[in-house]
């Protein structure tokens, strides 16, 4: 289970202290924040050590700005709206390394507050470079990390500095968040089920094979639904079907059926003639997609199963939409799901971007358990990997 070093393990006061946070936040085109979810969760972090007197060197990467000086990819806007939640001066540096910069951080005082600038404007962070490392390394005397939406990245700033300065602490956040997904996969209370949905089977094969072992029952909805049920033999219209892995997709039902996992899979569909929201919506039954039509969504009949087995749950993940939630008339099954968990007392862990997205579109977010800050980052812990972020920082001895 969790065995980092936390800040509260840390004396800070009076320390320079270099905190990777991911602020890779969704911009608008006049550069306005649209989401600050990621933000204010790493405010509990920020003010826990502002109030223990650290000087707090914060450090994030934001887009992919590909290792050169990109102002659309700046920080700069973070810097004020940072300062507004935290109700305190936040100063925002032209660059994450350099002669400006040393001087900026010479200048603070206890509890002072600087944020760096997009360290992916150096090649040498994606590269994880150790003389880029070391730069930023030398810029304070502890590193603390509570970017988890980036810790599957062994990035300089995520993994390289975490070698180079000791000790290396988690975050709040980034201890609430492997806390929760961790319990979840290592010790979760039972009935555990796992809700997969999304479009592809090639993105949750590894998900699906490291939940075949723990979960009691296996929901798969969304566009990989319909290979699966392909691999079943039954029509799937124009749905969309990757047919590379219908193969692989019938060998994970009979490894369900092995393993003694409940599978669920679509018993009716709502359809569409093309993918579009204007589209007339019809419901059909299991076998009656017709060869012009393609699924959008799951059925009533298929959202009353679904649902039954989410609220008979005592710990559920999910991960993945049920249908197309971002037109009207297909995201029944998606809210449908989000519903059942905010009216159940279960563990409701959400991984993951979209659908984060739907469980905010639904206006549910605060009756979830935990909802991740990170898309990726959140899959791969699922998959059972061992993120390079979090296994860089100091064990408790
Ligand atoms: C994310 O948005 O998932 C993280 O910030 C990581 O970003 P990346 O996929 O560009 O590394």
């Amino acid at each position: 289970m969790f065995n980092k070093v936390t800040i509260d393990d840390l004396q800070l006061a009076g320390k320079k202290v270099f905190c990777r946070v991911d602020f890779n936040v969704p911009l608008d085109d006049n550069r306005h924040i649209t989401d600050d979810t990621r933000i204010t969760a790493a405010l509990p972090t920020i003010r826990a050590m502002v109030d223990r007197g650290a000087r707090l060197i914060l450090a994030s990467h934001l887009g992919r700005p590909k290792g050169r000086h990109d102002p659309k990819y700046s920080l700069a806007p973070v810097a004020p709206h940072l300062a507004e939640l935290l109700g305190r001066p936040v100063t925002m540096a032209p660059d994450c390394i350099g002669t400006e910069v040393e001087e900026l951080i010479a200048e603070m005082n206890n509890g002072d507050i600087l944020l760096l600038e997009n360290v992916r404007f150096h090649p040498g962070e994606t590269n994880n470079d150790p003389t880029f490392a070391g730069k930023l390394a030398a810029l304070a005397e502890v590193y603390v990390n509570d970017a988890f939406g980036t810790a599957h990245r062994a990035h300089a700033s995520t993994e390289g500095v975490a070698r180079l300065l000791s000790p290396a602490a988690a975050g709040y956040l980034m201890e609430k968040e492997i806390r929760y997904l961790g319990q979840a996969l290592a010790n979760p209370e039972k009935p555990f089920v796992a809700v997969l949905g999304g479009a592809k089977v090639s993105d949750k094969i590894t998900v699906i094979q490291n939940l075949l072992g723990k979960v009691d029952t296996l929901i798969i909805g969304g566009g990989m639904a319909y290979t699966f049920l392909r691999a079943q033999g039954i029509p799937v219209g124009k749905s969309l079907v990757e047919e590379d892995k219908i193969a692989l997709a019938g060998e994970l039902i009979e490894q369900a059926a092995t393993a003694g996992v409940e599978l669920l899979l679509p018993e009716d569909h709502v359809v569409a003639a093309e993918f579009s929201a204007d589209a007339a919506a019809e419901t059909c039954a299991r076998d009656g997609i017709a060869d012009d039509r393609l699924a959008l969504d799951i059925g009533p009949l298929t959202q009353r199963r679904y649902t039954e087995a989410v609220s008979g749950a005592r710990t559920v993940v999910w991960n993945g939409p049920m249908g197309v939630f971002e037109f009207e008339a297909f995201s029944r099954g998606t809210f449908a799901i989000a519903r059942a968990l905010a009216e159940s007392d279960c563990v409701s862990i959400i991984g993951g971007g979209d659908s984060v997205a739907a469980v905010n579109k639904s206006g549910l977010q605060d009756r979830m358990t935990h909802i991740s800050t990170g898309g990726g980052a959140s899959l791969e812990f699922l998959e059972g990997k061992q993120l390079p972020g979090i296994v860089a920082l100091t064990d408790k001895s």
